[in-house]
């Protein structure tokens, strides 16, 4: 039985899809090379400590039972408590992005903690049942989400995604020729799943008919990437950010960047995750252009390759 072990799990970026697969509407999803790093290690007694000095955590004991904890370790926790781990454990996580971007760095940890259990243990849990914790664990700490961000953090690759892993999907494509700019704003994904679920409530069908239009996008977008019909799958961005700003999701600044990239002529440009800040990505052949304009109009570039592997034990 391993001692010590350390895994790592990527990031990811939603391509197109994002709000419309909460209601069972596919999405398309990448894994980025910027990585989580999760290590676990058996220590004596019955005593867990959380180290996650990104997000401000150093050597915090946690006591099973404990349902007041800081926010940073709550994933974490989550994670434990639903593997249902027992005994003396050390956890160290540390992140080659920040938490900021909406990488997904919450479902990363949470993947990364649930695979570094399962080797320590020996449960050697395939994908499908890594996901399912993982995804019950996200759902204890906040409530809602399709858990697409879990299954990028599983499989890696690109993929297309349904709510809850009902679909999920590789696509063989190759390196998408993206640029991601970040808005330099934190956005709240659980706030802007609540708000659109209201909306939702208020205007069911004109919502429902702007989810149908997502989901041939999405159709036709995958159709794309797997050909590799770049400038298509941007025109189908630039479709889909039409929807998410019509269900009012975008913001000045992403609009912002997003404007600043298709006029130094990106085939598309979109906002990526819940929006209200976060990132937005573009898809162009003069990546160094589109760079340059985004920085202009107040972004910041992150370099970032799509498809990335993933989660892996670290030798
Ligand atoms: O904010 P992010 O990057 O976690 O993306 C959220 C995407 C949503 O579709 C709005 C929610 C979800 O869980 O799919």
């Amino acid at each position: 039985m391993r001692e010590r072990v350390k895994v790592s799990t990527p990031g990811k970026l939603m391509l197109l899809g994002e709000h419309a697969v909460v209601y069972g509407r596919p999405c398309l999803v990448t894994a980025v090379d910027q990585r989580m790093k999760v290590i676990g290690e058996k220590v004596r007694g019955s005593g867990i400590t959380i180290n996650a000095p990104d997000v401000g955590i150093h050597n915090f004991e946690y006591k099973p039972g404990d349902e007041d904890v800081p926010k940073g370790v709550r994933f974490v926790v989550a994670a434990l408590k639903n593997f249902g781990w027992q005994g003396g454990l050390k956890i160290t996580t540390a992140s080659e992005f920040s938490s900021e971007f909406g990488f997904g760095s919450s479902s990363a940890v949470t993947v990364g903690v649930l695979k570094c259990l399962s080797e320590l243990s020996e449960a050697k849990f395939d994908n499908k049942r890594l996901f399912d914790l993982a995804y019950k664990s996200v759902l204890d700490v906040q409530g809602v989400g399709s858990g697409f961000d879990l299954a990028a953090a599983i499989w890696g690759g690109t993929l297309g995604f349904v709510t809850g892993g009902k679909k999920i999907e590789p696509l063989k494509t190759k390196k998408l020729p993206l640029v991601v700019g970040y808005t330099g704003i934190k956005a709240d994904t659980t706030t802007l799943v609540k708000m659109v679920s209201q909306k939702r409530e208020g205007s069911r069908k004109i919502v429902e008919e702007m989810f149908d239009r997502v989901e041939l996008l999405v159709n036709e977008a995958k159709v794309g990437l797997e050909e590799g019909n770049w400038e298509q799958v941007g025109g189908l961005m630039n479709e889909n950010q039409k929807e998410l700003e019509m269900l009012e999701v975008s913001s000045i600044e992403l609009f912002r960047l997003i404007t600043a990239a298709r006029e130094a002529g990106a085939w598309g440009a979109k906002l990526s995750g819940a929006g209200g800040g976060d990132c937005m990505i573009a898809l162009t052949d003069n990546p160094k252009g589109i760079s340059k304009a985004i920085a202009k109009a107040g972004g910041i570039v992150i370099n970032v390759s799509s498809g990335a592997e993933g989660v892996r034990v670290e030798r």
